[in-house]
């Protein structure tokens, strides 16, 4: 050391200043090491930063609802898996695109879209149609919220989803198992309060039958009168049973059967109305565990509507397969069986109606046969859908149990 100290405490300074950075080799040196600390710090953040980006990214993209977000023109800046699924589009295909036209309803979409740009107006679970690709409409429910930068600065919308598909179709079956359960409770009360009554005046009209003498007019005119409150009493019995079926006596059974059978029945009908019956039936098929009463009643009533829905002739066939089905979160083979006419087909405004009580379009329909054949099938541990085209035709698809649940 060539500088003289004269004291300790000079000495502590000078070392000091020098790691302070007067000292030029030592003080690029530290800082390289500080530099180098640095670049390390810097590259855990980004590594760190990297992460937390991938955990949003998946969470948004992997997350079961839908998100899209939108921009003050209410174009799409950004669609996550989800709603690309539902959409049917690639990201590249919708991303800049207006959202108003994913919207079934434009005059709707243009409502909310104003509500959320211009109002700022935010929405809890609205339900609206969602248009696919293919042309499917896809109920949703859907939420928003505002899209806000670092500097809370309003930026747009993000709207998250849902697929009501599955909820909306089983609370209308809810809603029709209520009606229906209401509708054969009224009945059947009704039902029997009619025939108490009936009961007492048939009763009565016995006894005067017997107080006029033979050959007397009068004792013929009570006769019929008996045989009309019998008759009436039939119709209440049916309507009673109808309105109220049993619960299932279920046993194994072939549904090949049944068809046959209820063919037999109205065969006569559809060869008046030159209507051509086809059954194509699969090999192998397992029997099907139903009540087949039942079956055979919801088979009737279906056949009896395609023989309405053909006016002057047409085919009907009936065509029976093995398939996996979900029913209530179960998957299990079911066997289905398909009734397609080639009638006039149902309206798509009436599609949703078809299976209400009273619902009907004949002169001379009750509009029970359905409701009364979907509430069989489902109590049969099955499922009914129908797809229908106006001037084409129309088919029932029946899915029945095979096994003991
Ligand atoms: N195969 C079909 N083709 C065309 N329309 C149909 C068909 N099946 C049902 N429909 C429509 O659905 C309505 C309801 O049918 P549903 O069987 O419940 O009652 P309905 O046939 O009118 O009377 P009913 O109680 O005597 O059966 C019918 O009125 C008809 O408009
Ligand atoms: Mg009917």
């Amino acid at each position: 050391m060539s500088k003289q100290f004269e004291s300790k405490k000079e000495t502590v300074s000078f070392l000091n200043k020098s790691y302070d950075g007067n000292s030029p080799l030592i003080s690029q040196r530290a800082n390289y090491e500080n530099l180098e600390n640095q670049y390390k710090k810097l590259a855990d953040r980004t590594k760190t930063l990297e992460q937390v980006y991938k955990f949003h990214k998946g969470i948004v993209q992997n997350i079961s609802a839908g998100i899209i977000t939108i921009d003050f023109n209410a174009d799409i800046t950004f669609i996550n898996t989800s709603a690309l699924l539902v959409a049917e589009y690639t990201f590249k295909e919708l991303v800049n695109t207006p959202l108003k036209n994913l919207f079934v309803d434009k005059e709707e979409a243009n409502v909310i879209i104003d509500a959320l740009i211009n109002k700022r107006s935010m929405f809890e679970s609205k339900e609206v149609n969602l248009q696919t690709r293919t042309g499917k409409i896809i109920p949703i429910g859907f939420s928003s919220t505002f899209l806000k930068n670092q500097n809370s600065a309003y930026e747009g919308v993000i709207i998250s989803f849902r697929d009501l598909t599955n909820l909306i179709s089983f609370r209308t079956q809810i809603e029709r198992m209520d009606r229906l359960a209401t509708l054969g409770e009224v009945s059947a009360g009704i039902a029997h309060e009619i025939r108490n009554p009936l009961a007492g005046i048939k009763t009565s009209a016995q006894v005067l039958e017997e107080s006029f003498g033979p050959g007397d007019f009068r004792a013929e005119l009570v006769k019929r009168l008996v045989k009309e409150i019998d008759r009436s009493n039939e119709l209440l019995k049916k309507f009673f049973n109808f309105a109220r079926p049993g619960k299932p006596k279920f046993d194994y059974t072939q549904v090949e059967m049944l068809v046959d059978g209820v063919y037999l029945l109205l065969a006569s009908k559809m060869k008046k109305k030159n209507i051509i019956f086809t059954k194509i039936f699969a090999d192998d098929l397992p029997e099907v565990y139903v009540d087949e009463n039942q079956i055979e009643q919801v088979l009737i009533n279906l056949y009896m509507n395609a023989i309405d829905a053909m006016h002057d002739g047409g085919k009907l066939v009936v065509r029976t397969s093995q398939m996996e089905q979900k029913i209530k979160e179960d998957r299990q083979t079911m066997v289905r069986v398909d009734i397609e006419d080639s009638g006039f087909g149902i309206d798509t405004k009436n599609m949703e109606r078809i299976f209400n009580p009273f619902f009907t379009t004949k002169s001379d329909g009750v509009g029970l046969g359905l409701s009364i054949s979907s509430r069989l099938i489902e109590e049969n541990g099955g499922k009914m859908e129908v797809q229908s085209t106006v001037g084409k035709g129309t088919k029932f698809s029946l899915y029945l149990p095979i096994q003991v649940k």
